[in-house]
């Protein structure tokens, strides 16, 4: 008899690859389980069971997250067993987290808040008074880690070990005890940290979050989703500015959600931190001509264009056209490079063209 090649979820037949994880053969069937500590880059960890599916065969319940497929097995997402466990599992995190949404998503959104809404957890389970320390000496500028939200996921420390590549965070001590640290509790910036923000990006609680944006004191669900490339390299990573409409600020960068853009949920501390640029008093916001008086004047762009024609065109006639040269950056968009280029051969006469990313 040929091997089968399906699991069965839920009464549905679903295909699956070598190596897939029921999670994985379920969210490819569009059959929902939920999910904590798990996220597709990283090795699953089994960690905050809320995952939990029947498999015929198995007496106890599986983590769909980290449960390989096989021919032919039963598997069931939506029995009142696998209800109780998403309501109980969601109990114990909310007693060992914040249990209060409005305080505890005061900067990011809270993954087991929500699912505790989904799930009417009464939350009404004894909060644990968590012994787990923090790092409050941890002076960096942009991570902030808040022991009394964490479930010790450990989806912050594998996210750094296997996407990041630094290992700059660790579970530490055992227990109620356990906790993110770094070696010997130093501040970020004095390990290998490269302050890419991804453990913010993941935490499903919020006990991880960006410092500045906490300051800033809005909510992320108060602040709208703006779209746009990063443009501090030629990559073109996918963020999302978190805009204050009511104050017209960008108030932080996130990144969108893992398997739907070119960088795949991931950003470097640029593109996630250094955004205070936009509200700098320094920044040009006209165009500034050069006048007799030997000052800078702001200028209109139709005029600060002609000076610019003007003064190329002029060293093109004294000199010859190959006397110019037109250097363009892997920061501008394909469709800018490409004028540019056009604009050297068409209107200048000249091959002289170089880009940053060319050498
Ligand atoms: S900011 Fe990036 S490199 Fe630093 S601890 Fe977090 S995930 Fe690791
Ligand atoms: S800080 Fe967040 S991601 Fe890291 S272990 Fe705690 S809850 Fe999980
Ligand atoms: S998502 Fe499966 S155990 Fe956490």
């Amino acid at each position: 008899m040929p091997e089968s090649k399906f699991v069965i979820i839920d009464g549905n037949e679903v295909d699956y690859r070598a190596g897939e994880t029921v999670l994985q053969a379920a969210r490819r069937a569009e059959i929902e389980i939920p999910t904590l500590c798990h996220d597709d880059r990283v090795t699953p960890a089994g960690a905050c069971r809320i995952c939990l599916v029947e498999v015929e065969g198995q007496g106890l319940m599986q983590p769909a997250c980290h449960f390989q497929s096989s021919p032919g097995m039963v598997v069931r997402t939506d029995t009142p067993r696998v209800a109780r466990n998403r309501q109980f599992i969601t109990s114990i995190h909310l007693a060992d987290t914040i249990a209060d949404r409005e305080i505890a998503e005061d900067n990011n959104p809270s993954q087991v808040h929500e699912l505790a809404e989904r799930y009417g957890t009464a939350g009404d389970w004894t909060a644990v008074d968590s012994p787990r320390q923090g790092r409050p000496h941890d002076d960096n500028p942009f991570v902030e880690f808040r022991p009394d939200r964490c479930i010790a996921c450990s989806l912050c420390t594998r996210y750094c070990d296997e996407v990041e590549a630094v290992s700059a965070i660790t579970l530490a001590h055992r227990g109620a005890f356990t906790t993110i640290s770094t070696a010997d509790g130093r501040a970020l910036t004095n390990t290998t940290c490269e302050l890419c923000g991804g453990c913010i990006d993941v935490c499903p609680t919020g006990a991880m979050t960006e410092k500045q944006a906490l300051a800033y004191g809005k909510p992320e669900r108060e602040l709208e989703k703006v779209r746009t490339t990063c443009n501090f390299c030629g990559v073109g990573c996918q963020i999302d500015l978190n805009v204050d409409r009511s104050a017209n600020r960008v108030v932080k960068v996130t990144s969108p959600p893992p398997g739907t853009t070119v960088n795949d949920g991931n950003l470097c501390v640029k593109g996630r931190f250094a955004n205070d640029f936009i509200e700098h008093p320094d920044r040009l916001d006209t165009p500034l001509v050069r006048g007799k008086d030997g000052q800078l004047h702001p200028a209109s762009w139709d005029d600060a264009l002609d000076r610019v024609v003007e003064g190329l065109q002029g060293v093109a006639e004294r000199h010859g056209d190959d006397s110019l040269c037109f250097i363009s950056s892997s920061r501008c968009t394909v469709e800018e490079n490409y004028l540019m280029q056009k604009m050297a051969r068409a209107a200048f006469r000249t091959h002289n063209v170089h880009q940053c990313a060319a050498t």
